[in-house]
């Protein structure tokens, strides 16, 4: 898809894609990131970064380096785990709020992908969508990326949606304004293109509005 070349570069405007674990967000943050030009950040890989950091998770969130992002062992089922139970601890989320806030009203325009982005870190965000899916239909486009057991990769979609959506701090849910995504039937080129209007018709509001930034 080919990138919108238009001059941003004193915009702010924020795309905050939520949702539960292999929903597609990543797939579709990255696309709409390319398609408009914007700086994308997937903030499930630094709860994936403390997860694996070890020691003490608060540390390792305050502590946090640009080289831990970059592990390959950050991908794995057990990372995921590892992200999901460090980011239960407030102190955990309190020590990357800052950065994420910074990087989504930052100029330039930016696409942030997670779990509490349009309700927690940008409440503001111009463009809020909450994508999901079945749980079965994770699990399956899950388990063709990892292998393994299916029944296996199920359970633990399921476990890590229940620990996301419960938790006291900052739950997975959609905020209110989000529009919702429901991927289960789509193809990636589909719900893509859905994410791609969504912004469009945000920007364009804005240009009708007469407002640049
Ligand atoms: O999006 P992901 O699967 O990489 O996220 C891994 C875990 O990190 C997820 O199960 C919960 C946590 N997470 C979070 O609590 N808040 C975010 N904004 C992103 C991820």
């Amino acid at each position: 898809m080919r990138t919108r070349r238009v001059a941003w570069g004193a915009m702010i405007f924020t795309v905050a894609i939520d949702g539960p674990a292999a929903a597609g967000k990543g797939t579709i943050s990255r696309a709409v990131a390319d398609r408009f030009g914007f700086r994308h950040l997937d903030t499930g890989l630094l709860y994936r970064a403390v997860g694996v950091k070890g020691g003490d998770p608060a540390t390792a969130a305050r502590t946090l380096l640009p080289e831990d992002l970059t592990g390959t062992d950050l991908r794995t089922l057990a990372a995921g785990q590892a992200a999901s139970q460090v980011a239960v601890i407030p102190e955990v989320r309190a020590a990357l709020t800052e950065f994420q806030r910074r990087f989504a009203r930052a100029e330039g325009g930016a696409v942030l992908d997670g779990r509490d982005i349009g309700t927690v870190i940008c409440p503001e965000a111009e463009v809020k969508i909450y994508v999901t899916a079945s749980p079965e239909v994770r699990a399956h486009r899950r388990w063709l990326e990892v292998g393994g057991e299916e029944a296996q990769v199920l359970h633990e979609v399921k476990d890590r949606d229940a620990r996301d959506m419960g938790r006291a701090d900052a739950p997975l849910r959609p905020a209110p304004d989000a529009v919702l995504l429901d991927t289960s039937t789509m193809t990636i080129t589909e719900a893509v293109g859905r994410a791609c209007a969504l912004v469009e018709a945000a920007l364009s509001a804005r240009k009708r509005a007469g407002g640049h930034g």
